[in-house]
């Protein structure tokens, strides 16, 4: 755990005047590959980080929320009765969003007084939303003395940014937020949901992330755009062919090859993202498996080019980032991670490398684009749950 949960208790009796009872975390993720795959009904690897968020609050027995974000030093209400969004504060919104979709499974939400904390950087890629939602969700199990299933909770914080913030998200996020395991990364059926856990034991590498500090730009349009893009590539599929497959996970590249006359070039290139980048995904599972470091580099380059060229979801920014990283000793692979269009790199480096790819890798960076980069080392860390806090003082 990452954030303490001792200081965010005493910040919450700082603002509240009263001691927390519960309390909750969850961790973001960075995803290894599988990227935009998800909302394909396709496979994902992601793993959590050593950066969570965490929540601790105390019931009430009316239907208020009183919120504190610590981080940000903002404070806001909402009632449980209206459950609306909050135009001046968004960061309100994965809250109410998540007590929204727990009143729709009739599960008892009560009001709280909450304080937030955490170290998820926002905006990145690295999914301080599905943190967000799922320290919540913990939160609200704990309050209401229910627990949803795992998937079933995942599930619960996709329908989250689906219906109440309108983004066509998939369930990797918040799936690898709620399961993830210490030393583990985590291979998900985006479709049936089965999941195992893969053990990331390199003998001589580790993952590092790099931040192009750059806010992703527009990213809810283009997001959305992409996953209609994805779903007119299968209309043309499945008239031309005949099958009844409804998303892109259904089909073979030569699938797609047979169809090419009669798609336009943007879907097609969308599509032969997605299918290759779900073969990828599977040979990449098999890597890590048998600590094959060069051989998941070497998917991941593959992978951060088809984003980049078939996909178009990376930046300048993390064109350069991904580039600088592959001409630097030790780099066995680099990829843009997350949604793009700004944000984090994943890249696999031989870990007696480490700090000067590091140092050479920022150095680089800010000469060729003025902007200050910053760098992550994380293990595969715990899935969201609660967490104990000392007694009340
Ligand atoms: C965002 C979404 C995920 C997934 C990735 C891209 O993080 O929340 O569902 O689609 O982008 O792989």
């Amino acid at each position: 755990m990452s954030t303490d949960v001792n200081h965010a208790a005493k910040a919450f009796k700082s603002y509240f005047g009263i001691t927390p009872l519960l309390a909750a975390r969850a961790p973001g993720r960075v995803n290894i590959i599988g990227e935009h795959t998800d909302y394909n009904d396709g496979f994902v690897l992601p793993m959590a980080i050593e950066h969570d968020t965490v929540i601790v609050g105390r019931p009430r027995t009316d239907k208020l929320l009183r919120m504190r974000a610590e981080n940000l030093d903002l404070n806001a209400e909402a009632r449980l009765d209206a459950r609306v969004r909050n135009a001046d504060q968004p960061w309100t919104d994965y809250l109410v969003g998540v007590a929204d979709e727990l009143f729709k499974l009739d599960k008892p939400v009560a009001g709280a007084d909450l304080l937030v904390m955490g170290d998820v950087p926002v905006g990145c890629g690295l999914s301080s939303s599905a943190a967000l939602e799922m320290a919540a969700l913990v939160f609200f199990e704990q309050a209401g003395a229910f627990k949803l299933e795992d998937a079933e909770a995942a599930r619960l914080g996709q329908r989250v940014e689906n219906n109440f913030l309108g983004l066509s998200t998939g369930i990797m996020d918040q799936f690898i937020s709620r399961c993830g395991r210490e030393n583990h990364a985590l291979f998900l059926d985006c479709r049936s949901y089965d999941f195992e856990r893969v053990p990331v034991a390199f003998d001589d590498a580790l993952f590092v992330i790099a931040n192009t500090a750059c806010p992703r730009g527009l990213t809810a349009s283009k997001y959305n755009e992409r996953v209609r893009e994805c779903g007119q590539a299968v209309d043309v599929l499945k008239s031309m062919l005949g099958k009844g497959g409804a998303k892109l996970r259904d089909y073979e590249l030569a699938d797609l090859l047979d169809v090419q006359e009669y798609l336009e070039d943007v879907p097609f290139r969308r599509a032969r993202h997605v299918i290759t980048e779900n073969a990828r995904t599977l040979e990449a599972r098999e890597a890590m498996r048998a600590g094959d470091a060069e051989s998941l580099g070497a998917l991941m380059n593959a992978s951060d080019e088809s984003l980049r060229i078939d996909y178009e979801v990376t930046s300048r920014e993390l064109d350069v980032l991904a580039g600088i990283a592959r001409e630097l000793p030790g780099c066995f692979g680099a990829r843009m991670t997350g949604a793009g269009f700004g944000g984090c790199t994943v890249n696999l480096v031989r870990r007696d490398r480490t700090a000067s790819f590091c140092d050479e890798l920022l150095r680089r960076y800010a000469s060729e684009t003025g902007i200050t980069g910053e760098v992550y080392i994380s293990a595969p860390a715990a899935g969201a749950g609660s967490v104990a806090l000392q007694s009340a003082s």
